[in-house]
């Protein structure tokens, strides 16, 4: 979909877009089209259940007195909460209503500033996503109507100003859907770093480490979850150099498993294929670099993507192996499926060993338990920073990806002692995702880091505000955020 900006000339064709204020009173443009049609937009807020909320939407058809072919009532909510926030809602509101309607093209004239324009636009193009590349025999009229909006605002190029950074954010945003819907005969570990080598083009450093050089440097609980795939795994390391020379970087670090299938400690096959989203922490990772190299941030930043496919077979690694990781502590692997961890583990030391960051986040499609906890709406925090947890927090609230402060600390602890090992990598079934966090910490050193468990938030069954159900892309705008707010001169 096509998004522009544009001085408040009402077009005389198509569908137009109002803004109703809660309570009902119209904003200026539609008390304008309201004496156009004679009263019809008031008679249809009195005639119906539209209360105005923020989301709500109202089409009156063939309106009287009008050539357009509708004009959709729209909800602006209370003006006092009428933030960014809410305007994305509402702009992905707009774009859902819209895109079965059979409209194709629409003018948004809801006397917003250009700032919430800009941020409406946002939220038209995160909720117009689509990942329909696979569907070759859909008909036409299944397919989205909508193909252009236009944004009315008083100074269009003031929004456009504000709306180019959002648009490269949510252009980087929806590559992270693409590479988390794709399936896992597609996206493997190579074919995730040879997309990740096309940052390249945006200035971004691309380094992928194979088999070989993680061998080399001791990445062993890393290669033995990778150890029965077919794929060999990829550390795809991406660098973004904005910032001051010498500065050290923030350091993303994704989980990356292309395809869990549990290993042989193999999963039910009831549901097993949403296991292509397990990399939607490392696709986040790479996404967050993209945003920040394509709007030129002011910050030195590094994105390391750690694949593998967990795969059961004759080489697969079994339970009760014992792995020497990077670090040189040494696992017990009683859970081939709590591989997550074992893949953080050693690329979060690899991380902080390598680029001495001044934070360091790692995310990750972590555990089933957090998503019992927090359901779809918070990922879960884990920190060993009260500063920085603060400050992921905030951006979480900014950008509308939420996070929830879970609590971890050495009560954890004896939970994850092996009989033969350092630690083993399942603590049992309660509080797993608190387990999961505790063992994860014994690789970050000294270094400022916090945890996200976005098994919950990276995929969604209903449609939401800004998202289509499947893959939100989580962590991006939240990490893009984080990064100006903290990080950026
Ligand atoms: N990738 C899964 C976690 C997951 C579950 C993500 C559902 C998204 C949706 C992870 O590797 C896993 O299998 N975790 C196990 C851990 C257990 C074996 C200790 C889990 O949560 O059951
Ligand atoms: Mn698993
Ligand atoms: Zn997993």
């Amino acid at each position: 979909m096509k998004i522009t900006f544009a001085k408040p000339e009402l077009p005389t064709a198509g569908a137009v877009a109002v803004g109703v204020h809660a309570g009902g009173k119209l904003a200026p443009t539609g008390l304008r089209l309201d004496r156009a049609t004679r009263g019809a937009l008031v008679q249809a807020v009195k005639g119906s259940r539209f209360k105005a909320q923020v989301g709500e939407t109202l089409s009156i058809l063939a309106p009287r007195g009008l050539k357009n072919s509708r004009v959709v009532l729209t909800g602006l909510g209370a003006t006092a909460k009428l933030d960014a926030l809410a305007a994305e809602r509402i702009g992905g509101a707009l774009a859902a209503h819209l895109a079965s309607s059979g409209e194709a093209a629409a003018a948004v004239a809801l006397d917003l500033a250009p700032d919430l324009a800009a941020h409406l636009a946002l939220g038209a193009r995160l909720r117009s996503y689509r990942f329909g590349k696979y569907r070759t025999t859909e008909k036409a009229d299944a397919r989205p109507s909508l193909k252009s909006l236009a944004v009315l605002v008083d100074d269009p190029a003031a929004a456009r100003r504000a709306d180019a950074p959002l648009a490269t954010t949510a252009a980087a945003v929806c590559a992270v859907r693409d590479l988390v819907s794709e399936p896992a005969n597609v996206i493997h570990p190579q074919s995730f770093a040879a997309v990740a080598q096309d940052l390249a083009a945006l200035g971004v450093g691309v380094e992928v480490l194979g088999a070989k050089a993680l061998r080399e440097r001791g990445l062993n609980a890393m290669l033995g979850v990778g150890q029965g795939s077919a794929h060999e795994p990829q550390l795809v390391v991406l660098e973004w150099r904005g910032g001051g020379k010498g500065d050290a970087p923030v350091a993303f670090v994704g989980k990356g498993v292309t395809f869990d299938t549990g290993g042989i400690s193999i999963k039910p096959a009831q549901g097993m294929e949403e296991m292509k989203g397990d990399m939607a922490g490392a696709g986040a990772a790479l996404g967050v670099i993209r945003a920040l190299a394509a709007r030129r941030a002011r910050a030195n930043a590094v994105g390391i993507c750690a694949m593998v496919e967990n795969m059961p077979s004759g080489t697969a690694q079994r339970p009760g192996d014992v792995v020497r990781s990077a670090s040189g502590q040494t696992i017990e692997v009683v859970d081939t499926d709590a591989e997550g961890r074992l893949v953080l583990s050693d690329a979060l030391w690899y991380a902080q060993d390598r680029f001495k960051p001044r934070a360091m986040i790692d995310l990750a499609t972590l555990t089933g338990s957090i998503m019992v906890a927090l359901g779809y709406e918070y990922a879960g925090l884990f920190a060993n920073d009260e500063a920085l947890s603060k400050q992921l927090v905030a951006a979480g609230a900014a950008t509308g990806e939420r996070l929830w402060p879970m609590p971890f600390g050495e009560a954890y602890d004896d939970l994850i002692k092996s009989d033969i090992a350092d630690m083993k990598n399942d603590g049992g079934r309660w509080g797993d995702s608190i387990n999961a966090a505790v063992m994860l910490k014994r690789f970050v050193g000294k270094t400022a880091w916090a945890h996200l468990d976005i098994a919950g938030t990276a995929w969604i069954k209903e449609d939401q505000p800004l998202a289509p159900k499947g893959a939100t892309g989580f962590g991006v705008r939240l990490f893009d955020r984080f990064v100006r707010d903290n990080h950026e001169a």
